[in-house]
C-alpha cells in the first residue's frame, strides 16, 4: 500500500554468517518478515508507534535501529523531513534472524521510496548499518545488505564498502528453528576470541570460496561441504542447549548443512526442496524436545527481492 504520504512494506528476516562467512555473508528469507508503515509528517522529527504484541521497544528512541538508520539517511540528504514509523514486528529481537536489521532496512527503504528514490538500494546499506551499530556496537552489513537487496550477499570489503550479490540455485530452501531463548548479538560478540590460528583461517577461506562457487554453480554437494565454521560455531554453540544433537538431526534428515543463524540462538539448515525443508524442521524440533525448550520453526525459500510494498 502506497500513497504519496505513506507506505507499508514487508521487510525480510535474514541469515547472517552462513556458517563460514562471519560478518561477510548473508541471505534473505521470504518468511518471516516484519510489517512496517512509514508516513510523512508535517513537522520535523521521527516518531515511533509499536503495534507488536509482547515486544517492548527501547524507551530511548535513539536506540531504535529504524530511527538511527533513518536519521543517518536524512542527514546525508541534508533533509529535516519528519516521519512516523509504525511497527508490527514478527521477527523477535534476539532471535538471530535479523530483527534489528529488518527494522533498519525497512525505515530507509520506505523513506527513500516516499522521497522519490534519490538513493539506490545498494547505497542505502551504509545507512542501515548505522542502525546495527546502535543495536550491537558494530556496523556489520551481513544482515542489512541481504535485507535490502534480497538473495545471497557477500560483503567483500567494509572500507570501502563493497557489496556483491551472489547468484544461487532457485530451488534452495531454508529451515529455521528458533529456540525461545534470547541471545543479544552484543553479548554473542563479546565472547569471541580476537585472534585465530592460521590453520583455522585456511579452513575458513577454503569454505567461503567453496560456498560461493557452490552457490554460483548450483553444486549442492559443494554447498554442503562448505557449510562449515571452524572459528565461531565452536564458541557460540555453547549458548544453544542441544545444539550438537539438533544439528545432527538436521543432517540426518538430509540437510546440505546446518549452523547457527547470525549470532543465534536460531539455527538454519539449507536443502533442495520445500518437502526436504519441512522434514528437516520436524527432525530438528523432535531433537529439541529432549531439551524441553519451546521452539518455533520457519520454512522459506530464499527471498530474492528484499523489502516489498504490501
Ligand atoms: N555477523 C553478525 C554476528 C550477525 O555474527 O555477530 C549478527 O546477526
Amino acid at each position: 500500500m502506497k500513497d504519496s504520504n505513506s507506505i507499508k512494506i514487508f521487510s525480510p528476516a535474514t541469515v547472517a554468517n552462513v556458517a563460514c562467512g562471519f560478518d561477510i555473508l548473508g541471505f534473505a528469507l521470504d518468511n518471516p518478515g516484519d510489517e512496517i508503515q512509514v508516513s510523512i509528517k508535517d513537522s520535523p522529527g521521527i516518531s515511533v508507534l509499536n503495534q507488536t504484541k509482547d515486544t517492548v521497544f527501547p524507551a530511548d528512541v535513539n536506540k531504535n535501529t529504524a530511527v538511527v538508520s533513518l536519521q543517518a539517511y536524512l542527514s546525508h540528504l541534508g533533509s529535516d523531513q519528519g516521519f512516523e514509523i509504525t511497527f508490527t514486528k514478527k521477527i523477535k529481537p534476539g532471535s538471530g534472524i535479523g530483527s534489528s536489521s529488518a527494522s533498519a532496512a525497512a525505515s530507509v527503504f520506505a523513506a527513500n521510496e516516499l522521497l522519490g528514490n534519490p538513493i539506490s538500494k545498494e547505497n542505502l546499506v551504509q545507512f542501515a548499518m548505522q542502525g546495527e551499530k546502535a543495536a550491537c556496537g558494530v556496523a556489520h552489513a551481513d544482515n542489512v545488505a541481504p535485507a535490502l537487496l534480497g538473495g545471497f550477499v557477500l560483503v567483500r570489503s567494509y572500507d570501502p564498502l563493497d557489496i556483491i550479490s551472489i547468484p544461487y540455485p532457485e530451488e534452495l530452501y531454508c529451515t529455521i528453528i528458533h529456540p525461545q531463548i534470547e541471545v543479544k548479538t552484543e553479548d554473542a560478540r563479546k565472547i569471541l576470541r580476537q585472534g585465530i590460528s592460521l590453520k583455522d583461517a585456511v579452513k575458513q577461506w577454503g569454505n567461503v570460496g567453496g560456498l560461493i562457487a557452490g552457490l554460483m554453480k548450483g553444486d549442492y554437494a559443494l554447498i554442503g561441504r562448505s557449510l562449515e565454521d571452524a572459528i565461531i560455531e565452536p564458541i557460540r554453540s555453547i549458548l544453544i542447549p542441544g545444539y550438537d544433537a539438533v544439528k545432527e538431526a538436521a543432517l540426518e534428515a538430509g540437510a546440505l548443512g546446518c549452523c547457527i543463524s547470525g549470532s543465534g540462538p536460531s539455527m538454519f539448515a539449507l536443502s533442495r526442496s520445500a518437502e526436504e525443508a519441512n522434514q528437516i524442521a520436524a527432525a530438528m524440533k523432535k531433537a529439541f524436545t529432549h531439551y524441553e525448550i519451546d521452539n518455533i520453526d520457519y520454512v522459506s525459500k530464499v527471498n530474492n527481492q528484499g523489502p516489498k510494498v504490501i
